[in-house]
């Protein structure tokens, strides 16, 4: 028998440096707005102690536009995935002093969460905000954004539930928007084009402004589930 095949990561996981109040909120704030381990199947009813709207951002970096989100929408289940330390004890800060008593946290790669633990179809929106563009061509297995993916974030998404991308990586967009064609079950917001102007409600996050200094284009991508759409199979990963 073989050994499991290690699946292509993401992330590189960097150490960052973390601010005490950020090492303190880790290791005290985590039991309160953590996903525990327990139970295996996560439920976000109850997760959340609520049924609600439920929006899930994957690669939050240091949070903005979660806690922009979550402050804007108290009536929805908000729920971050990131893997960096630093940006995972900000957030936990955040919805301590901003009382965000509907956020919950996850610091561990989403990959395995979604293919193996969250259960299917509770999402009405999910947001990938500025994930790692890997631009050089050796590293491109590595991006998120791959077909095999997408099905899973599919499978997640509830009829008529909307997949939010964004991108300062032009080659990344095109092959984003290639992505998300190939799904019949999604339809871009923006009829025939796979890529809509930056909606308002998207505030600017940290990684593209660093982008934006460096006079980068940004590419927005909302595409919303179909409601006829069948259930989409989840779509395993290499090494799931
Ligand atoms: C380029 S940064 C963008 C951060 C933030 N969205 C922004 O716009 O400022 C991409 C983030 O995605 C996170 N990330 C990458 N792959 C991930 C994965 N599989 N699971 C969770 N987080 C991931 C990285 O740690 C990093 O913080």
């Amino acid at each position: 028998m073989h050994p499991p095949i290690r699946p292509v990561r993401s992330f590189v996981r960097r150490q960052g440096r973390m601010t005490l109040a950020q090492e303190r909120a880790f290791a005290t704030l985590m039991d309160r707005h953590g996903v525990p381990a327990e139970p295996e199947a996560v439920d976000l009813s109850t997760l959340f102690g609520r049924p609600a709207p439920a929006l899930l951002e994957i690669g939050f970096g240091t949070g903005e536009a979660l806690i922009d989100f979550a402050q804007r929408h108290p009536h929805w289940n908000v729920l971050g995935i990131e893997v960096h330390q630093p940006g995972v004890g900000r957030l936990l800060n955040a919805i301590e002093n901003l009382a965000l008593g509907h956020v919950r946290v996850h610091a561990e790669d989403a990959v395995p969460f979604l293919s193996q633990r969250l259960r299917p179809g509770q999402l009405d929106r999910i947001h990938v905000f500025f994930p790692d563009p890997w631009p050089k061509k050796r590293h491109q297995k590595r991006r998120l954004i791959q077909p095999a993916f997408i099905g899973l974030l599919c499978a997640h998404l509830k009829p008529d539930g909307v997949l939010h991308l964004a991108t300062d990586w032009e080659e990344y967009a095109i092959q984003m928007a290639e992505v998300l064609a190939d799904r019949s079950e999604l339809v871009s917001e923006n009829n025939a084009s796979p890529f809509t102007p930056r909606p308002p409600e998207r505030p600017l996050t940290r990684f593209e402004q660093r982008g934006q200094r460096l006079g980068h284009g940004v590419w927005d991508l909302c595409f919303r589930r179909r409601l006829d759409a069948d259930d989409a199979p989840v779509v395993r990963l290499a090494g799931d």
